[in-house]
């Protein structure tokens, strides 16, 4: 057993563990490793927005189109593809691409081809909407957690392996403790958001970001499931999921949540796979905390599956939680309709 914050990442702490020294957890989970030459990753969501049956094929279209873009030289070393349905009544299709360093998610950005497709005035008209949300977390600012140690999803597909068994989890505030930066730092908000162009007004915005907004990617998989776990988990846990999702899409503002989107894999025609994932967005590390702990609606998806994990052999819950500097994040919309991801809650430039 070990600690989750790698050797070369701890330091003389300034501020304690939530759990004694003395901490056994009850079972084992693992978290993803990488050398030290990895010093921040790049998490990148590349989106299309459509309304309409209409307009699904050139939407998938689009979505193709990046998926294509993400073969090229300098591209993702691990990427997947997702669907969901936002509270205003628009489609969704995600790709999301994890990059080992921001060096080599630059020099891809920067090619001609990507650049010119993304700044084409034709983004900003036709029936399409297109936004990207990048961020770009140091090393000491991400953490991951999987109850099992092969093909991890999400970050974990950039990393170079696994930890042993790890200590700090399974007790509230363990996500904060697995972070490396905890040690030293609160890693509490600066600032709000601020739109440049109008929300309102549609066209191109992007959103500035502040100092440690919080992103939570946390999965399930039960596509390796046998009829009677994957009948038990849609039956039991999904619904109390998706309560939980759409209590945070629809009411999560004002406890701090910018924006939460219960997404599930789709290939690159559309057919849905058993395997969905929450993108969900925070003013702070402390407040996707206090959520976690005390509000019922976690409470209850932890308890369903809690209550019956014996009978899940093969479901495959994760999750990774990050923070990011304001300078290290990037949220553009273009065409997109003004709730879309972290617009709905940016404040549009006032008049001087
Ligand atoms: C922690 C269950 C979905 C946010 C946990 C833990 C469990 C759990 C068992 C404790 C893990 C440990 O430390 O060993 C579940 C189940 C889910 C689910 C069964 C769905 C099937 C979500 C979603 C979010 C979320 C969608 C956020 C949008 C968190 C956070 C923690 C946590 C932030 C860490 C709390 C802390 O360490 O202080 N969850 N969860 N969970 N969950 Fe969930």
């Amino acid at each position: 057993m070990e600690s989750a914050i790698d050797t070369h990442l701890q330091c003389p702490r300034t501020l304690s563990r939530r759990a004694g020294e003395d901490y056994r957890p009850p079972f084992p989970v693992w978290v993803a490793r990488a050398g030290e030459d990895v010093t921040a990753v790049v998490m990148g969501y590349f989106g299309v927005q459509y309304r309409g049956e209409e307009h699904r094929e050139e939407a998938f279209a689009g979505l193709r189109h990046l998926v294509d873009d993400f073969g090229r030289p300098d591209g993702p070393g691990a990427w997947d593809t997702t669907h969901h349905r936002d509270a205003a009544g628009y489609d969704n299709l995600i790709a999301v691409g994890y990059w080992r360093d921001p060096e080599t998610y630059g020099r891809w950005l920067a090619r001609p081809e990507i650049a010119a497709w993304w700044d084409a005035d034709e983004r900003r008209t036709g029936d399409l909407g297109f936004f990207r949300e990048i961020v770009s977390p140091r090393a000491d600012q991400f953490e991951t957690l999987y109850p099992f140690t092969d093909r991890l999803p999400g970050v974990g597909g950039v990393m170079d392996g696994v930890s042993d068994e790890i200590e700090e989890h399974a007790y509230w505030g363990s996500m904060r403790d697995r972070i490396p930066l905890s040690q030293t730092d609160r890693m509490r908000p600066e600032g709000g958001l601020s739109a440049t162009g109008d929300p309102a007004l549609g066209g191109r915005v992007v959103v500035r970001g502040h100092d440690n907004i919080a992103l939570i990617r946390s999965g399930q998989d039960w596509s390796e499931a046998d009829p009677e776990e994957h009948a038990l988990y849609e039956t039991e846990v999904e619904p109390a999921l998706r309560e939980a999702m759409d209590f945070l899409r629809d009411r999560g503002q004002r406890l701090g949540c910018y924006s939460n989107r219960y997404v599930r894999y789709v290939d690159l025609d559309g057919r849905p796979l058993d395997k969905t994932y929450a993108i969900s967005h925070w003013r702070s590390l402390d407040k996707l905390e206090q959520w976690a702990e005390t509000h019922p609606s976690h409470l209850r998806v932890f308890v369903a599956f809690v209550s019956l994990a014996r009978r899940f052999p093969t479901l495959r819950l994760y999750h990774e939680v990050s923070v990011f500097d304001a300078s290290e994040q990037y949220y553009e919309y273009v065409n997109c309709h003004p709730a879309t991801g972290l617009l709905r809650d940016a404040e549009a430039p006032h008049e001087v």
